[in-house]
């Protein structure tokens, strides 16, 4: 007989659900809203599966009574949402639109009212295209106007939120956005991208300082998309170094830069002159603030198997790869299994990430656990259920990893599954499912799934069996 085991998490354990407004809300020409990249890129001919936009999307802007309701029925105690800046300020400049600050007003209030604490991603993607238009993240000036958009929600929201995250991945919003391409902005220029990660980086410590100068006791963070490089070739000393660039371009930037007001050595010597003039005199002493929680979003191992450096993307002279993820692929020896859109199922990458930033960030007191999910496309058999069991199987495996870390002293604090709702997957459109809950797009019914029932029992039991 298989012998279960239980894994308790601490008593004061925040489960949680999360999502984001451009993937979720809808309603994108709606009272006032302005324009965001992601609007202006999800129309662009050939950039998403599909040509899908987010002008529908979950229709949450309308629904999110019913959303929250199913948020109660499934016992989270927190929710992560992001707020639209165009919606607040549609230019990105300081021209306020007050039926976008009624909207999330509206949003906040009826999430306490059912118990539920707001977790708000002040930036998750949805730039005001005005701003692009002026050069965007790799425009110096961006850093500036977003502190001031932060400085606005921590005054409108800042009685009732307590726990705000700058940016949501910035990794992805310079690199994904400004040097691959194949995301918002869709740019593909490497001083563009570099400029990005450093203002990302400088728009954290400002808006962190605008909105502790409203709250003295809000609780801020950034959140970073990270990954274990695995390098599969240990002898090849080229690769070792590519692992080391790769590890400090998606790992360590942010985290060294808002922690420690610094950026790996390593990564400034091959941008080379593309840093010269961009970190201005007193900037990482802006950059380095005090953060309450360091937020991570993990979805599985990365495998790093050659330098490729015929690749076009790498640089002459140097190896850092414009795109970190063309040196990645599933080697064939990967036995585990993958999800739909073919990320390795590796549960105790988990386990190793947090380890590891706990060994290498000791200061860092708390880790929230802001993102892990999958994509797994199951749709309602003929009864109605959504038996989405590899997603159970993914949650569970990715809890019991975490709680092993926890139990050797990793400072995790909360979990929040990605995602509540099957949403917009940026460049994927509609094609990818990440949702605990399932949502028909024809007629937006919600039907809780499977791995919705089992996040439920987790939560309940604040436990999880192995
Ligand atoms: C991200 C984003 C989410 C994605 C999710 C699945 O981590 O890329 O924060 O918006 O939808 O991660 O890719």
């Amino acid at each position: 007989m298989a012998v279960t085991m239980e894994h308790s998490f601490p008593d004061d354990f925040l489960w949680g659900t999360a999502t984001a407004s451009y993937q979720i809300e809808g309603s994108t020409t709606v009272d006032g809203r302005g324009v965001s990249i992601w609007d202006t890129f999800s129309k662009t001919p050939g950039k998403v599966k599909n040509g899908d936009t987010g002008d529908i999307a979950c229709d949450h802007f309308n629904r999110f009574p019913e959303d929250i309701a199913l948020m109660h029925e499934l016992g989270v105690k927190a929710y992560r949402f992001s707020i639209a800046w165009p919606r607040l300020f549609p230019a990105g400049n300081g021209v306020r639109e007050e039926r976008g600050f009624a909207f999330y007003e509206r949003l906040i209030n009826a999430l306490i009212a059912a118990g539920i604490e707001p977790m708000v991603t002040l930036y998750h993607w949805d730039l005001p295209q005005a701003l692009e238009d002026n050069g965007g993240w790799s425009n110096r000036s961006t850093a500036f106007a977003f502190a001031d958009y932060a400085k606005a929600c921590a005054e409108a929201f800042g009685d009732r939120v307590k726990n705000w995250i700058t940016i949501n991945e910035p990794w992805c919003v310079s690199w994904l956005g400004y040097s691959i391409g194949v995301h918002a902005p869709g740019r593909k220029d490497y001083r563009a991208a570099v400029a990005a990660a450093h203002h990302t980086s400088l728009a954290h410590g400002l808006a962190t300082r605008a909105i502790k100068s409203i709250d003295q006791s809000a609780k801020v963070g950034i959140t970073v998309n990270m990954t274990n490089y695995i390098n599969e070739n240990q002898e090849d000393e080229s690769l070792k170094q590519v692992v080391d660039l790769l590890d400090g371009n998606l790992n360590r930037w942010w985290i060294d830069g808002v922690q420690c007001g610094k950026y790996p050595e390593t990564l400034l010597e091959a941008y080379g002159d593309l840093v010269d003039g961009l970190i201005h005199e007193g900037d990482m002493d802006l950059v380095k603030c005090t953060n309450e929680f360091l937020g991570v979003n993990f979805y599985s191992d990365s495998f790093v198997r050659s330098a490729r450096p015929e690749d076009k993307t790498f640089r002459e002279g140097s190896y850092l790869p414009l795109d970190v993820r063309a040196n990645t692929s599933i080697p064939e020896r990967f036995s585990g299994k993958l999800t739909d859109i073919g990320w390795p199922v590796t549960p105790h990458g988990l386990k190793d990430l947090v380890l590891r930033i706990h060994r290498d960030w000791p200061e860092i007191r708390a880790i929230n656990i802001t993102e892990n999910g999958c994509a797994i496309n199951d749709e309602p058999d003929a009864s109605g259920v959504v038996n989405d069991e590899r997603r159970v199987s993914y949650l569970k495996s990715h809890l019991v990893a975490l709680s092993e870390a926890i139990e050797l002293g990793a400072p995790v604090k909360a979990y929040f599954a990605w995602s509540l709702l099957d949403n917009y997957e940026w460049a994927e459109g509609y094609s990818q499912r990440f949702g605990i809950v399932h949502v028909d797009y024809k007629t937006q019914k919600r039907t809780i799934k499977a791995s919705g029932l089992e996040f439920k029992k987790i939560v309940a039991a604040n436990s999880v069996i192995e």
